[in-house]
């Protein structure tokens, strides 16, 4: 089975990549045949600095390495070095109706956010389900924002094995529900383009910071409060040991539940469990060479995988004659 799953190079990694996408995706190392890349390109629509788009290419790189991903039990690369998946972008999109893009909800939220939308934005969907149909892969675990791009990718290869004849594998997004969408510190889904993240990396006085604001409300201590609609709780519980999560619920609902105290104890919680990779990461900051040697290889297999579909996409459209 293939599972595959990209992450924009947009900005520092966060705790909502990381449970949604890198969590689950380093899981998997053993079960299948895994492709992970950086999807360079499509964070083009947001980021319109070269210099930052390489430094944040290199970042993810070693961010993922240091949580664990081996390359040698992955396929691991930057999108942009397999150029056949624009090629594939472009023959999907002639195909892909206008509508099935204007309905897409994460174009829609981010122009609702003031971000002003280009054309790399609205056609984001496309290039997407190119990156998925052409490795041909079953399994996409992404987080739950990403649901509907998973469908417009279904369709799009429905329609394109209707018209065309069977070519496409067509995929299954894998979404873990006990994730769904974490927020920021803002209560907003906790986003790279928001500004409103909890990075993986950052260093002790950073985390704490950030941390110890995340908004909450100013019921008293003693006052009875919704875990459900409470940001903090909401990030916590994906972190503290199960039976003290239950024991902070019961806190919120009966009263007694200290933000502040909470606060600290995620930071310490958040500290602890990314002390190894960090330390991983310390090392890998040293050693550009050495991560680019890794997506160079990733990038030569990816292709090697790539090129048998884009062929037969080819011949099919009628681009080979
Ligand atoms: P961002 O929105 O921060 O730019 P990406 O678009 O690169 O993140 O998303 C990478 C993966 O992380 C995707 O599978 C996405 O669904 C998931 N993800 C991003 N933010 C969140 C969040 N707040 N909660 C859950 N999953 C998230
Ligand atoms: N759109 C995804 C996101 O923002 C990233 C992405 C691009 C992706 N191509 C993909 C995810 C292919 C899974 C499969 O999170």
């Amino acid at each position: 089975m293939r599972v595959l799953s990209g992450i924009q190079p947009s900005g520092a990694l966060h705790l909502g990549n990381y449970l949604a996408m890198m969590e689950p995706m380093i899981s998997y190392m053993d079960r299948s045949q895994l492709f992970v890349f950086i999807v360079n390109m499509h964070a083009m629509t947001s980021v319109a600095d070269g210099e930052k788009l390489a430094q944040g290419t290199l970042e993810a790189a070693s961010d993922f390495l240091a949580l664990g991903l081996d390359p040698n039990r992955s396929i691991f690369w930057v999108q942009s070095d397999v150029p056949e998946v624009v090629e594939l972008a472009w023959i999907l999109t002639c195909i892909t109706p206008m509508g099935l893009l204007e309905r897409c909800h994460s174009y829609k939220d981010k122009i609702a956010k003031g971000i002003s939308p280009n054309h790399g934005l609205f056609a984001y969907p496309v290039l997407m389900a190119a990156d998925i149909l052409l490795y041909q892969a079953n399994t996409v675990p992404v987080g739950k924002d990403q649901k509907q791009h998973i469908e417009v990718t279904r369709d799009i290869a429905i329609k394109f094995n209707a018209i065309y004849g069977e070519t496409f594998v067509i995929p299954e997004g894998e979404i873990n529900d006990q994730v769904a969408t974490v927020p920021g510190v803002d209560g907003q889904k906790m986003s790279k383009s928001y500004g409103n993240t909890i990075e993986i990396f950052l260093d002790e006085k950073n985390l704490k910071k950030r941390v110890m604001s995340i908004k909450t409300d100013s019921t008293p201590v003693d006052q009875p409060k919704d875990p459900e609609g409470c940001n903090l709780f909401q990030v916590y519980r994906h972190f503290a040991p199960k039976d003290r999560v239950e024991e902070v619920k019961r806190l919120y609902i009966d009263g007694g539940a200290s933000y502040g105290v909470i606060k600290k104890e995620l930071f310490e919680i958040l500290w602890d469990l990314f002390r190894g990779p960090r330390l991983e990461k310390q090392k890998l900051v040293n050693d550009r060479g050495y991560i680019k040697s890794v997506l160079a290889n990733g990038a030569a297999k990816a292709r090697q995988i790539a090129m048998p579909t884009i062929e037969d996409v080819r011949w099919k459209v009628g681009m080979k004659y």
